[in-house]
Protein backbone atom coordinates (compact mmCIF):
# COMPACT_ATOMS: atom_id res chain seq x y z
CA UNK A 1 0.00 0.00 0.00
CA UNK A 2 1.53 3.23 -0.72
CA UNK A 3 1.51 6.14 1.55
CA UNK A 4 -1.49 8.71 1.50
CA UNK A 5 -3.23 11.92 3.14
CA UNK A 6 -7.21 11.08 3.35
CA UNK A 7 -9.02 14.31 4.18
CA UNK A 8 -12.82 14.19 2.61
CA UNK A 9 -14.83 16.27 4.62
CA UNK A 10 -18.21 17.58 2.73
CA UNK A 11 -20.75 16.85 5.21
CA UNK A 12 -24.23 14.27 3.18
CA UNK A 13 -27.33 15.16 4.44
CA UNK A 14 -28.82 11.88 2.89
CA UNK A 15 -32.93 10.77 2.68
CA UNK A 16 -36.29 11.56 2.45
CA UNK A 17 -37.05 15.10 2.63
CA UNK A 18 -33.92 16.61 3.21
CA UNK A 19 -33.81 19.29 0.63
CA UNK A 20 -36.51 21.21 2.90
CA UNK A 21 -33.65 22.18 5.65
CA UNK A 22 -31.39 23.66 3.02
CA UNK A 23 -31.99 27.23 4.09
CA UNK A 24 -31.59 26.24 7.85
CA UNK A 25 -28.10 24.40 7.06
CA UNK A 26 -27.02 27.15 4.70
CA UNK A 27 -27.45 30.05 8.02
CA UNK A 28 -23.60 29.60 9.12
CA UNK A 29 -22.33 30.10 5.55
CA UNK A 30 -24.24 32.85 4.19
CA UNK A 31 -26.69 35.65 4.29
CA UNK A 32 -26.69 35.84 0.33
CA UNK A 33 -26.36 32.93 -2.12
CA UNK A 34 -26.23 32.27 -5.48
CA UNK A 35 -29.14 29.84 -6.61
CA UNK A 36 -27.04 28.00 -9.83
CA UNK A 37 -28.91 25.61 -12.01
CA UNK A 38 -29.47 24.04 -14.94
CA UNK A 39 -31.33 24.25 -18.05
CA UNK A 40 -34.80 23.55 -15.91
CA UNK A 41 -35.70 19.91 -14.53
CA UNK A 42 -35.75 21.53 -10.99
CA UNK A 43 -38.78 23.74 -12.23
CA UNK A 44 -40.40 20.71 -13.57
CA UNK A 45 -39.89 19.07 -10.77
CA UNK A 46 -41.12 21.35 -8.18
CA UNK A 47 -37.36 21.26 -6.18
CA UNK A 48 -36.77 24.53 -7.43
CA UNK A 49 -40.12 25.84 -5.22
CA UNK A 50 -39.15 24.13 -2.12
CA UNK A 51 -35.65 25.44 -2.45
CA UNK A 52 -36.71 28.85 -2.64
CA UNK A 53 -39.51 28.32 0.24
CA UNK A 54 -36.88 27.33 2.28
CA UNK A 55 -34.48 29.73 1.54
CA UNK A 56 -36.93 32.34 2.41
CA UNK A 57 -37.92 30.21 5.30
CA UNK A 58 -34.56 31.07 6.60
CA UNK A 59 -34.12 34.82 5.56
CA UNK A 60 -31.44 33.88 3.01
CA UNK A 61 -32.08 36.10 0.29
CA UNK A 62 -30.74 34.85 -3.22
CA UNK A 63 -29.55 35.99 -6.87
CA UNK A 64 -30.24 33.31 -9.63
CA UNK A 65 -28.24 31.67 -12.15
CA UNK A 66 -29.99 29.13 -14.50
CA UNK A 67 -28.67 27.61 -17.77
CA UNK A 68 -25.58 25.40 -16.68
CA UNK A 69 -25.59 23.01 -20.07
CA UNK A 70 -24.01 19.74 -19.47
CA UNK A 71 -20.32 19.58 -20.38
CA UNK A 72 -20.25 22.94 -18.34
CA UNK A 73 -19.67 25.84 -20.46
CA UNK A 74 -16.65 28.71 -19.61
CA UNK A 75 -18.72 31.60 -20.60
CA UNK A 76 -21.22 30.81 -18.52
CA UNK A 77 -18.62 30.45 -15.27
CA UNK A 78 -17.24 33.69 -16.64
CA UNK A 79 -20.96 35.43 -15.90
CA UNK A 80 -21.53 33.51 -12.96
CA UNK A 81 -17.94 35.57 -11.57
CA UNK A 82 -19.49 38.68 -12.31
CA UNK A 83 -22.68 38.16 -10.98
CA UNK A 84 -21.43 37.11 -6.99
CA UNK A 85 -19.47 39.72 -7.47
CA UNK A 86 -21.56 42.31 -8.09
CA UNK A 87 -24.01 40.47 -5.68
CA UNK A 88 -21.65 40.34 -2.53
CA UNK A 89 -22.40 36.64 -2.56
CA UNK A 90 -21.03 34.75 0.15
CA UNK A 91 -21.70 30.97 -0.99
CA UNK A 92 -22.91 29.46 -3.89
CA UNK A 93 -26.27 26.93 -3.98
CA UNK A 94 -26.00 24.49 -7.20
CA UNK A 95 -29.10 22.61 -7.23
CA UNK A 96 -28.67 19.77 -10.04
CA UNK A 97 -25.50 17.61 -11.15
CA UNK A 98 -22.48 17.22 -11.96
CA UNK A 99 -22.43 19.71 -14.13
CA UNK A 100 -23.82 22.60 -11.91
CA UNK A 101 -21.65 21.73 -9.30
CA UNK A 102 -18.55 21.89 -11.49
CA UNK A 103 -19.83 25.23 -12.60
CA UNK A 104 -20.61 26.64 -9.22
CA UNK A 105 -16.58 25.47 -7.89
CA UNK A 106 -15.28 27.22 -11.24
CA UNK A 107 -17.34 30.55 -9.97
CA UNK A 108 -16.30 29.65 -6.25
CA UNK A 109 -12.81 29.86 -6.94
CA UNK A 110 -12.89 33.03 -10.12
CA UNK A 111 -14.34 35.14 -7.29
CA UNK A 112 -11.01 35.13 -5.73
CA UNK A 113 -8.51 34.61 -8.48
CA UNK A 114 -6.70 37.93 -9.93
CA UNK A 115 -6.51 36.33 -13.61
CA UNK A 116 -8.46 34.59 -15.82
CA UNK A 117 -9.62 31.16 -14.32
CA UNK A 118 -9.03 29.16 -17.22
CA UNK A 119 -5.87 29.88 -16.63
CA UNK A 120 -5.94 27.38 -13.47
CA UNK A 121 -7.51 24.53 -15.87
CA UNK A 122 -4.99 24.97 -18.46
CA UNK A 123 -2.12 25.35 -16.35
CA UNK A 124 -2.89 24.01 -13.02
CA UNK A 125 -2.63 27.44 -11.16
CA UNK A 126 -2.64 26.82 -7.48
CA UNK A 127 -5.91 28.27 -6.01
CA UNK A 128 -6.02 29.62 -1.82
CA UNK A 129 -9.67 30.56 -1.49
CA UNK A 130 -12.73 30.00 -3.17
CA UNK A 131 -16.39 31.10 -2.14
CA UNK A 132 -17.98 27.75 -0.23
CA UNK A 133 -20.40 25.26 -2.25
CA UNK A 134 -23.11 23.75 -0.98
CA UNK A 135 -25.01 21.30 -2.91
CA UNK A 136 -28.38 19.61 -3.43
CA UNK A 137 -27.78 16.62 -5.92
CA UNK A 138 -30.08 15.23 -8.36
CA UNK A 139 -28.39 12.68 -10.65
CA UNK A 140 -25.96 10.18 -8.94
CA UNK A 141 -23.12 10.31 -11.49
CA UNK A 142 -20.26 12.88 -10.96
CA UNK A 143 -19.71 12.41 -7.44
CA UNK A 144 -18.70 16.19 -7.51
CA UNK A 145 -21.06 16.99 -4.28
CA UNK A 146 -18.04 15.45 -2.11
CA UNK A 147 -15.26 15.84 -4.73
CA UNK A 148 -12.69 19.00 -4.41
CA UNK A 149 -12.82 18.32 -8.45
CA UNK A 150 -14.30 20.36 -11.20
CA UNK A 151 -14.33 19.89 -14.83
CA UNK A 152 -15.39 22.71 -17.31
CA UNK A 153 -15.52 22.60 -20.88
CA UNK A 154 -13.81 26.05 -22.74
CA UNK A 155 -16.00 25.70 -25.78
CA UNK A 156 -14.47 28.28 -28.06
CA UNK A 157 -11.08 26.38 -27.52
CA UNK A 158 -12.23 22.91 -27.79
CA UNK A 159 -11.27 21.92 -24.75
CA UNK A 160 -12.42 20.27 -21.74
CA UNK A 161 -10.06 20.08 -18.40
CA UNK A 162 -10.66 18.87 -15.02
CA UNK A 163 -8.96 21.05 -11.38
CA UNK A 164 -9.03 19.52 -7.83
CA UNK A 165 -8.21 21.66 -4.49
CA UNK A 166 -9.37 20.97 -1.04
CA UNK A 167 -10.48 24.69 -1.20
CA UNK A 168 -13.36 22.78 -3.58
CA UNK A 169 -15.24 20.25 -1.49
CA UNK A 170 -18.79 21.50 -0.91
CA UNK A 171 -19.41 22.16 2.81
CA UNK A 172 -22.56 19.94 2.95
CA UNK A 173 -24.66 18.05 0.34
CA UNK A 174 -28.16 17.03 -0.06
CA UNK A 175 -29.01 14.09 -1.27
CA UNK A 176 -32.82 12.87 -1.41
CA UNK A 177 -32.93 9.95 -3.75
CA UNK A 178 -36.41 10.31 -4.26
CA UNK A 179 -35.14 13.60 -6.19
CA UNK A 180 -33.80 10.76 -9.02
CA UNK A 181 -37.53 9.98 -9.73
CA UNK A 182 -37.85 12.05 -12.64
CA UNK A 183 -34.20 11.38 -14.41
CA UNK A 184 -34.33 9.85 -18.11
CA UNK A 185 -33.86 6.58 -18.74
CA UNK A 186 -30.33 7.75 -20.59
CA UNK A 187 -29.36 10.02 -17.35
CA UNK A 188 -30.02 7.28 -15.35
CA UNK A 189 -27.17 4.82 -18.11
CA UNK A 190 -24.52 7.73 -17.78
CA UNK A 191 -24.77 8.07 -14.43
CA UNK A 192 -23.98 4.77 -13.64
CA UNK A 193 -21.25 4.06 -16.33
CA UNK A 194 -19.71 7.23 -14.72
CA UNK A 195 -20.07 5.59 -11.28
CA UNK A 196 -18.33 2.76 -12.08
CA UNK A 197 -15.46 4.20 -14.13
CA UNK A 198 -14.86 6.56 -10.85
CA UNK A 199 -13.74 2.82 -9.11
CA UNK A 200 -12.17 1.31 -12.20
CA UNK A 201 -9.93 4.45 -12.43
CA UNK A 202 -8.64 3.43 -8.79
CA UNK A 203 -9.49 -0.45 -8.88
CA UNK A 204 -7.11 -1.28 -11.65
CA UNK A 205 -3.93 -0.98 -10.15
CA UNK A 206 -0.23 -1.89 -10.27
CA UNK A 207 -0.05 -1.23 -6.55
CA UNK A 208 0.61 -4.66 -4.51
CA UNK A 209 -1.43 -5.54 -1.16
CA UNK A 210 -4.69 -3.38 -1.19
CA UNK A 211 -6.68 -6.01 0.04
CA UNK A 212 -9.21 -3.41 1.74
CA UNK A 213 -9.47 -0.94 -0.97
CA UNK A 214 -9.89 -3.99 -3.09
CA UNK A 215 -12.86 -5.12 -1.41
CA UNK A 216 -14.56 -1.60 -0.75
CA UNK A 217 -14.09 -1.08 -4.99
CA UNK A 218 -15.60 -4.55 -5.83
CA UNK A 219 -18.72 -3.54 -3.57
CA UNK A 220 -19.11 -0.21 -4.72
CA UNK A 221 -19.16 -2.00 -8.44
CA UNK A 222 -21.78 -4.71 -7.50
CA UNK A 223 -23.94 -2.32 -5.73
CA UNK A 224 -24.13 -0.35 -9.36
CA UNK A 225 -24.18 -3.43 -11.14
CA UNK A 226 -27.10 -4.57 -9.07
CA UNK A 227 -28.96 -1.65 -8.63
CA UNK A 228 -28.68 0.51 -11.79
CA UNK A 229 -30.98 -1.84 -13.80
CA UNK A 230 -33.77 -1.91 -11.20
CA UNK A 231 -33.74 1.89 -10.69
CA UNK A 232 -33.96 1.69 -14.86
CA UNK A 233 -37.22 -0.40 -14.67
CA UNK A 234 -39.19 1.31 -11.57
CA UNK A 235 -38.06 4.89 -11.76
CA UNK A 236 -39.44 5.37 -8.32
CA UNK A 237 -37.61 2.51 -6.47
CA UNK A 238 -36.66 4.51 -3.54
CA UNK A 239 -34.09 1.97 -1.97
CA UNK A 240 -32.20 1.13 -5.36
CA UNK A 241 -31.72 5.03 -5.87
CA UNK A 242 -30.55 5.17 -2.37
CA UNK A 243 -28.02 2.66 -2.75
CA UNK A 244 -26.99 4.08 -5.96
CA UNK A 245 -26.57 7.78 -4.57
CA UNK A 246 -25.05 6.50 -1.75
CA UNK A 247 -22.71 4.16 -3.93
CA UNK A 248 -21.58 7.27 -6.15
CA UNK A 249 -20.70 9.76 -3.46
CA UNK A 250 -18.44 6.75 -2.03
CA UNK A 251 -17.00 5.80 -5.68
CA UNK A 252 -15.63 9.60 -6.01
CA UNK A 253 -14.97 11.10 -2.58
CA UNK A 254 -11.20 9.84 -2.63
CA UNK A 255 -11.39 6.66 0.23
CA UNK A 256 -11.77 3.89 -2.73
CA UNK A 257 -8.38 4.66 -4.28
CA UNK A 258 -6.30 5.38 -0.70
CA UNK A 259 -2.71 3.80 -0.88
CA UNK A 260 -3.43 2.48 -4.62
CA UNK A 261 -1.40 3.51 -7.73
CA UNK A 262 -4.57 5.20 -9.69
CA UNK A 263 -5.40 5.34 -13.32
CA UNK A 264 -7.40 7.51 -14.89
CA UNK A 265 -6.87 7.00 -18.91
CA UNK A 266 -10.57 6.28 -19.69
CA UNK A 267 -11.56 9.90 -17.96
CA UNK A 268 -8.76 11.15 -20.04
CA UNK A 269 -9.66 9.67 -23.09
CA UNK A 270 -13.47 10.33 -22.44
CA UNK A 271 -12.80 14.20 -21.85
CA UNK A 272 -11.64 14.88 -25.86
CA UNK A 273 -14.96 13.22 -27.03
CA UNK A 274 -17.22 15.65 -24.78
CA UNK A 275 -14.76 18.83 -25.22
CA UNK A 276 -15.44 18.24 -29.25
CA UNK A 277 -18.25 16.34 -29.62
CA UNK A 278 -20.13 17.60 -26.65
CA UNK A 279 -21.40 13.92 -25.97
CA UNK A 280 -22.66 12.96 -22.23
CA UNK A 281 -19.55 11.70 -20.39
CA UNK A 282 -20.78 8.71 -18.87
CA UNK A 283 -21.87 7.31 -22.12
CA UNK A 284 -18.45 8.16 -23.80
CA UNK A 285 -17.20 5.75 -20.77
CA UNK A 286 -18.88 3.29 -21.59
CA UNK A 287 -18.03 2.87 -25.00
CA UNK A 288 -14.29 3.17 -24.46
CA UNK A 289 -14.15 1.37 -21.30
CA UNK A 290 -14.20 -2.02 -22.43
CA UNK A 291 -11.98 -1.35 -25.08
CA UNK A 292 -8.97 0.33 -22.75
CA UNK A 293 -9.81 -3.29 -20.99
CA UNK A 294 -8.93 -5.20 -24.25
CA UNK A 295 -6.11 -3.15 -24.61
CA UNK A 296 -4.46 -2.78 -21.25
CA UNK A 297 -4.92 -6.67 -19.68
CA UNK A 298 -2.50 -7.74 -20.70
CA UNK A 299 -0.02 -5.49 -18.75
CA UNK A 300 -2.05 -7.02 -15.08
CA UNK A 301 -3.51 -10.19 -15.74
CA UNK A 302 -3.52 -10.98 -11.91
CA UNK A 303 -5.74 -7.58 -11.46
CA UNK A 304 -8.48 -7.94 -14.17
CA UNK A 305 -8.87 -12.14 -13.45
CA UNK A 306 -9.37 -10.70 -10.35
CA UNK A 307 -12.01 -8.38 -11.77
CA UNK A 308 -13.51 -10.89 -13.38
CA UNK A 309 -14.22 -13.32 -10.39
CA UNK A 310 -14.71 -10.81 -8.18
CA UNK A 311 -16.80 -8.74 -9.75
CA UNK A 312 -18.32 -9.76 -12.83
CA UNK A 313 -18.85 -13.69 -11.16
CA UNK A 314 -17.00 -15.32 -13.57
CA UNK A 315 -16.31 -18.87 -13.60
CA UNK A 316 -13.68 -21.44 -14.57
CA UNK A 317 -10.46 -22.86 -15.09
CA UNK A 318 -8.04 -20.60 -13.53
CA UNK A 319 -5.51 -22.20 -15.54
CA UNK A 320 -6.81 -19.69 -18.70
CA UNK A 321 -7.01 -16.23 -17.06
CA UNK A 322 -7.43 -15.03 -20.56
CA UNK A 323 -10.68 -16.77 -21.09
CA UNK A 324 -11.98 -15.68 -18.24
CA UNK A 325 -10.88 -12.07 -18.55
CA UNK A 326 -12.39 -11.51 -21.82
CA UNK A 327 -15.36 -13.63 -21.05
CA UNK A 328 -15.52 -10.27 -17.65
CA UNK A 329 -15.23 -7.60 -20.34
CA UNK A 330 -17.98 -9.29 -22.73
CA UNK A 331 -20.39 -9.45 -19.36
CA UNK A 332 -19.18 -5.73 -18.77
CA UNK A 333 -20.38 -5.17 -22.58
CA UNK A 334 -23.40 -7.03 -22.38
CA UNK A 335 -24.29 -4.69 -18.78
CA UNK A 336 -23.78 -1.25 -20.61
CA UNK A 337 -25.66 -2.58 -23.24
CA UNK A 338 -28.70 -3.50 -21.17
CA UNK A 339 -28.39 0.06 -19.47
CA UNK A 340 -29.36 1.50 -23.28
CA UNK A 341 -25.75 2.46 -23.39
CA UNK A 342 -23.94 2.90 -26.79
CA UNK A 343 -21.10 0.45 -27.42
CA UNK A 344 -19.43 2.39 -30.18
CA UNK A 345 -18.05 5.60 -31.16
CA UNK A 346 -20.34 5.92 -34.52
CA UNK A 347 -23.12 5.03 -32.25
CA UNK A 348 -22.60 8.81 -30.29
CA UNK A 349 -22.16 10.49 -33.95
CA UNK A 350 -18.49 10.24 -33.88
CA UNK A 351 -16.08 9.10 -36.79
CA UNK A 352 -12.64 8.37 -37.46
CA UNK A 353 -11.12 11.83 -38.67
CA UNK A 354 -10.52 12.88 -35.42
CA UNK A 355 -9.03 10.33 -33.82
CA UNK A 356 -5.24 11.03 -34.08
CA UNK A 357 -6.02 14.78 -32.99
CA UNK A 358 -7.77 13.64 -29.77
CA UNK A 359 -5.08 10.86 -29.27
CA UNK A 360 -2.54 13.93 -29.08
CA UNK A 361 -4.20 16.27 -27.31
CA UNK A 362 -4.98 13.73 -24.20
CA UNK A 363 -1.27 13.03 -24.20
CA UNK A 364 -0.01 16.52 -24.53
CA UNK A 365 2.17 15.88 -27.24
CA UNK A 366 -0.19 18.64 -29.49
CA UNK A 367 1.13 21.45 -27.17
CA UNK A 368 4.63 19.83 -27.03
CA UNK A 369 5.03 18.24 -23.49
CA UNK A 370 4.03 14.76 -24.17
CA UNK A 371 2.50 13.11 -20.40
CA UNK A 372 1.95 9.79 -21.63
CA UNK A 373 -1.85 8.79 -19.37
CA UNK A 374 -2.70 5.91 -17.20
CA UNK A 375 -1.41 3.77 -14.63
CA UNK A 376 -1.63 -0.20 -15.06
CA UNK A 377 -0.09 0.72 -18.83
CA UNK A 378 0.76 4.17 -19.80
CA UNK A 379 -0.47 4.87 -22.68
CA UNK A 380 1.49 7.09 -25.47
CA UNK A 381 -0.95 8.69 -28.02
CA UNK A 382 -0.40 6.20 -30.55
CA UNK A 383 -2.12 3.68 -27.63
CA UNK A 384 -4.90 5.93 -27.42
CA UNK A 385 -5.38 5.82 -30.90
CA UNK A 386 -5.55 2.53 -30.97
CA UNK A 387 -8.19 2.59 -28.15
CA UNK A 388 -10.02 4.63 -29.93
CA UNK A 389 -9.81 2.51 -32.91
CA UNK A 390 -11.13 -0.29 -31.17
CA UNK A 391 -14.15 1.21 -30.36
CA UNK A 392 -14.91 3.20 -33.38
O1 LIG B 1 -30.06 20.88 -16.84
P1 LIG B 1 -31.23 20.16 -16.28
O2 LIG B 1 -32.53 20.61 -16.84
O3 LIG B 1 -31.24 20.11 -14.79
O4 LIG B 1 -31.12 18.63 -16.83
C1 LIG B 1 -30.04 17.77 -16.48
C2 LIG B 1 -29.05 17.55 -17.62
O5 LIG B 1 -29.69 17.71 -18.87
C3 LIG B 1 -30.58 16.38 -16.28
N1 LIG B 1 -31.05 16.13 -14.92
C4 LIG B 1 -30.29 16.19 -13.79
N2 LIG B 1 -31.03 15.83 -12.73
C5 LIG B 1 -32.28 15.55 -13.21
C6 LIG B 1 -32.29 15.75 -14.60
N3 LIG B 1 -33.40 15.56 -15.35
C7 LIG B 1 -34.51 15.15 -14.72
N4 LIG B 1 -34.56 14.90 -13.38
C8 LIG B 1 -33.47 15.08 -12.59
N5 LIG B 1 -33.53 14.80 -11.29
O6 LIG B 1 -29.51 15.50 -16.55
C9 LIG B 1 -28.67 16.09 -17.54
C10 LIG B 1 -27.23 15.82 -17.19
O7 LIG B 1 -26.82 16.56 -16.06
P2 LIG B 1 -25.27 16.69 -15.69
O8 LIG B 1 -25.16 17.55 -14.51
O9 LIG B 1 -24.50 17.03 -16.91
O10 LIG B 1 -24.90 15.16 -15.32
P3 LIG B 1 -23.73 14.56 -14.50
O11 LIG B 1 -24.00 14.61 -13.05
O12 LIG B 1 -23.47 13.26 -15.13
O13 LIG B 1 -22.46 15.52 -14.75
C11 LIG B 1 -21.62 15.37 -15.85
C12 LIG B 1 -20.47 16.32 -15.75
O14 LIG B 1 -19.66 16.04 -14.59
C13 LIG B 1 -18.28 15.96 -14.97
C14 LIG B 1 -18.38 15.40 -16.36
O15 LIG B 1 -17.17 15.56 -17.07
C15 LIG B 1 -19.54 16.18 -16.94
O16 LIG B 1 -19.11 17.44 -17.41
N6 LIG B 1 -17.53 15.20 -13.97
C16 LIG B 1 -17.21 15.81 -12.82
C17 LIG B 1 -16.48 15.22 -11.83
C18 LIG B 1 -16.14 15.91 -10.57
N7 LIG B 1 -16.41 17.19 -10.49
O17 LIG B 1 -15.63 15.33 -9.62
C19 LIG B 1 -15.96 13.86 -12.00
C20 LIG B 1 -16.54 13.12 -13.15
O18 LIG B 1 -15.57 12.22 -13.62
C21 LIG B 1 -17.00 13.91 -14.28
O19 LIG B 1 -15.91 14.11 -15.17
ZN1 LIG C 1 -16.45 10.70 -14.44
Amino acid sequence: MLNFDFYSPARILFGRDTETKVGKLLKPYAKKVLLHYGGGSIKKSGLYDRVITSLKDAGISYAELPGVKPNPRLSLVYEGIELCKKENIELILAVGGGSVIDSAKAIAMGVYYEGDIWDVYEQGKAIHKALPVATILTIPAAGSESSGDTVITNEGKQLKYGYGSSHLRPVFSIMNPELFFTLPKNQVANGVADMMSHVFERYFTNTKQTDLTDGLCEAVLKTLIRNGPKALENPQDYDAWAELGFAGTVAHNGLVGMGRQQDWACHAMEHELSAIYDVAHGAGLAVLTPGWMQHVYKDNINMFLQFAVNVMGVQGSLREPEVLIIEAIDRLRSFYRKMGLPATLSELGIGEEKFEEMAKKCTRIAFGDEKKIGGIKELSWQNVHKIYKLVK
